[in-house]
This record gives C-alpha cells, sequence and structure tokens, in this order.
C-alpha cells in the first residue's frame, strides 16, 4: 500500500489556513498555492535516488551526491492543479509537464475527462499529479487511470485539502501510489464539497465565480 502523508510543517498549515480564509482574494490565493506547492515538493521528492559523483571544487575532489534515476513530470489535473505546477518547478525545473482536463458533473459528481497532453516519455518518468482538492475522489481516480493507460508506472498524488471519502476511494482504486496532502478536512456536503475545505479552488484560483 502506498503511503499517506499529511504534511503538517508550519508554513504549511499557516499558509494554508491563509487561503481557506474567504476573503482571500485570487491574487493571495494564487502565490500562496504557489508557494505551498513548493513547500509540498520539499518532501514529496525526498525518496529520490541519489548516486555518488566526484565535483571539482576550488579546492579539491568533493565525493558527493547528485540526483539519479527517473527524471519528474508533473501532471495537474486541469484546471486548479495548474496553481501548483510552477511551485513545483521552483524546486524541480528541468521536469516535464503533462496536462490532464477533467471535470466534474455538478449534480452527479461523475468526473470527465476532456484533455490528456502527456510526456511521451511518461512511462519512464517520476510522475506528479497535482490537484489542490481530493474530494470524492472521481477527478483523481480518473486522471491516474488516464497515466496508467499510457504507461505511467510510478506516480504520487499532491493535494492541498482531502476529505476521508476521496483518500479512501483513490487508495482502493490505486492502493500503490502514494497520497501527500497538506490537510484531512472533515468531509464531503450534499453538494461533494470538501468541509470546511477552502470553497471552488478553480474558481478561486482564476476568479471565476
Ligand atoms: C475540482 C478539483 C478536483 C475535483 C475534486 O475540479 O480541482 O479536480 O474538483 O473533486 P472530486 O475528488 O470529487 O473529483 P472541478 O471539477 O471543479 O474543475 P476545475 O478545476 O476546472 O474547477
Ligand atoms: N472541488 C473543489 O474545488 N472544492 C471542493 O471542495 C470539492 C471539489
Amino acid at each position: 500500500m502506498g503511503k499517506f502523508q499529511v504534511m503538517d510543517h508550519p508554513l504549511i498549515q499557516h499558509k494554508l489556513t491563509m487561503i481557506r480564509n474567504k476573503d482571500c482574494g485570487t491574487k493571495e490565493f494564487r502565490e500562496i498555492v504557489d508557494e505551498i506547492a513548493t513547500l509540498m515538493a520539499f518532501d514529496v521528492s525526498r525518496d529520490m535516488p541519489l548516486e555518488d559523483v566526484d565535483v571539482q571544487t576550488p579546492e579539491g575532489i568533493a565525493h558527493a551526491k547528485q540526483i539519479s534515476g527517473k527524471k519528474v513530470a508533473v501532471v495537474p489535473i486541469l484546471r486548479a492543479g495548474i496553481g501548483m505546477v510552477d511551485g513545483i518547478l521552483n524546486l524541480i525545473p528541468a521536469a516535464k509537464v503533462g496536462h490532464i482536463g477533467m471535470y466534474r458533473d455538478e449534480e452527479s459528481f461523475e468526473p470527465h475527462e476532456y484533455f490528456v497532453k502527456l510526456p511521451s516519455d511518461i512511462d519512464q518518468r517520476q510522475v506528479f499529479v497535482v490537484d489542490p482538492m481530493l474530494a470524492t475522489g472521481g477527478s483523481a481516480i480518473m486522471a491516474i487511470d488516464a497515466l496508467k493507460r499510457r504507461g505511467a508506472n510510478n506516480i504520487k498524488f499532491v493535494c492541498l485539502v482531502a476529505a476521508p471519502e476521496g483518500v479512501e476511494a483513490l487508495r482502493n482504486a490505486h492502493p500503490d501510489i502514494d497520497i501527500y496532502t497538506a490537510a484531512l478536512d472533515e468531509g464531503l456536503n450534499e453538494d461533494g464539497y470538501i468541509i470546511p475545505g477552502l470553497g471552488d479552488a478553480g474558481d478561486r484560483l482564476f476568479g471565476t465565480k
């Protein structure tokens, strides 16, 4: 079974509190999501394999380490996942970026896939799927289905707020993937929104309410 980790670093918790606030405007919301994604990338990348390398310093040879193994692809679930991409690229600038478009039917909460564009070597990459919200889990499950169908086999899911229902559904559907979240909230309301959550992440990021 993959790992499930709530990232409770004080900076992450503080910044998440700021964007939960209904009075946090679009500009500030976008900036803080970016900052949280960078902080999360630090730990999500913790198990990247290292290899030995000798490097010439001005004073001699250092027996040092560099990252080896699989290269990274960051895959946001559109739209809201886009808000987390640059924050991760701050730390992993050579990563490639794929996109999976997914919207949730407002009444049934069923996800619908409308766009998939991935790096051609996705099967060779460590994939970080990013989406601020894991609510019923339907969007994440379908996005990861789409990735696996195209050969991705090393996937981590990174979100800001998760509902227990979504975590359970995602772990049942894809027990092999690691899930990282900044918060595990109480649950879902009758409209499929996370309680207390932070509202509609896409609308808050892009100002489309
Ligand atoms: C939101 C969110 C997730 C999804 C989570 O996207 O960004 O993708 O809902 O819900 P689920 O776990 O129940 O599937 P939405 O469908 O609102 O699209 P948007 O990002 O374009 O606003
Ligand atoms: N999508 C969101 O953006 N927010 C929620 O609370 C649930 C789904």
